[in-house]
């Protein structure tokens, strides 16, 4: 059903001389069904077998700068509190408290006065590390142990300065779940880079829509005229397979002769990253981490995509440009060639997405097909169905 086209994509686009390859026939395989973009029955399976099991990029490390900086995360339906503890120690937590449920932070960022978090309701108070402190108003009964009432533990881990969430108890260590991914950028020194971006977009499309459309390139040359006239669709290497992995990565697109950086004129205006290899001052290298992370490697800077859904038909986008800390310290730094240039793709994406959105409802749409330039996009949802469980019942 679908290797054939897998195999097909995951050919070199170019041959072994820079040149660009005739296209193949294509043949199809078939894609979602409709309903998958819309069911509130898929999204709740969705949620139980991959939002609240497997690891999510919450964020970078430096947003938690100090003891008692945090940060709130929407996983769906949960919250999840992240916090800097004394110890420097990053601990996430359900952003409800152990008395009667209130949520504990309403912001999405900022830091706890003092050394603890207190309960807006009737002030309970814990530690960074989640102990109950102290109850206000109270006696606590001698039968009764504070001990037990510590917020609901998160699994929180950190990579190349990422800080990442599991609400899955038995969900493997995130570098297993990384697999090749987690060592296999290690030249790009992402841990040390800093934010100097960050747009958060609400896009009216299922989450999967944007995950599948990140995943191709094939609609680069109508919907993305300067992207696909700084990096051409054909030009690169497409990924190795990881049969039903969580990632898929180290595919590349390559810059155009006469640009040195992605943005609208290819002028690049900061040094290559330390570190990099020749053949990466010409390159992108885009990954995916199923369900919510796209890491984009560019000669420069480094961008990120975190996926977080609201609802069926409602995602929500956060994008942010990563940059040497010593580019960012020279008195004449600018991201904005990049900013300006992937904020003007992410919205052409999100456009596409949200039409397509709209199209899946229709009732003579029952499932699209992929093409062989669309491997990525079929892989992921191969790798959907098998998390779901639906995959032998996959017929198109
Ligand atoms: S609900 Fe938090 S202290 Fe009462
Ligand atoms: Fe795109």
């Amino acid at each position: 059903m679908s290797d054939d086209v897998l195999s097909r994509s995951d050919e070199p686009l170019t041959s072994s001389s820079g040149a660009t390859r005739p296209h193949r026939v294509p043949s199809v395989a078939p894609g979602l069904p409709s309903h998958y973009y819309a069911d509130p029955a898929i999204y709740e399976r969705e949620k139980q077998a991959l939002f609240y099991v497997k690891w999510l990029c919450a964020g970078r490390e430096e947003e938690l700068s100090e003891p008692g900086a945090y940060l709130v995360r929407h996983v769906a339906d949960e919250q999840v509190l992240l916090v800097r503890g004394a110890d420097g120690a990053v601990r996430a937590f359900y952003n409800v408290c152990r008395h009667r449920g209130s949520l504990l932070c309403e912001s999405a960022e900022g830091r706890f006065p003092g050394r603890g978090i207190a309960c807006p309701y009737h002030a309970w108070t814990y530690g960074f590390d989640g102990r109950l402190h102290s109850t206000p108003n109270m006696t606590w009964p001698p039968d009764a142990d504070r001990g037990d009432y510590a917020l609901h533990p998160v699994r929180a881990e950190c990579w190349e300065g990422f800080v990442w969430i599991t609400l899955g108890a038995a969900t493997p260590p995130l570098a297993e779940e990384l697999g090749g991914l987690a060592t296999g950028f290690a030249r790009h020194g992402v841990a040390r880079l800093r934010r100097g971006h960050r747009i958060a977009y609400d896009v009216a499309a299922n989450w999967k829509l944007l995950v599948e459309n990140f995943s191709e390139c094939y609609h680069c040359p109508t919907v993305h005229p300067e992207l696909n006239r700084a990096s051409h669709y054909l030009g690169g290497g497409a990924p190795p397979k990881e049969g039903e992995r969580a990632w898929r990565g180290g595919g590349w697109m390559d810059l155009s002769a006469g640009w040195a950086t992605l943005s609208i004129r290819g002028v690049r205006r900061r040094p290559t990253l330390p570190g990099l290899a020749a053949e990466d001052t010409g390159r992108i290298y885009y990954n995916t981490v199923y369900p919510n992370f796209f890491l984009s490697l560019h000669p420069d800077y480094v961008l990120t995509h975190t996926l977080w859904p609201v609802d069926p038909g409602r995602t929500r986008i956060v994008c942010e440009w990563l940059f040497a800390p010593e580019a960012m310290a020279e008195s004449g730094f600018d991201a904005g060639d990049a900013v300006e240039f992937w904020d003007l793709v992410n919205r052409q994406d999100w456009h596409m997405c949200e039409l397509t959105q709209i199209g899946n409802r229709s009732r003579a749409h029952r499932a699209g097909v992929h093409i062989h330039q669309e491997g990525g996009a079929h892989y992921f949802a191969r790798y959907l169905l098998a998390q779901l469980g639906d995959g032998d019942s996959w017929a198109g």
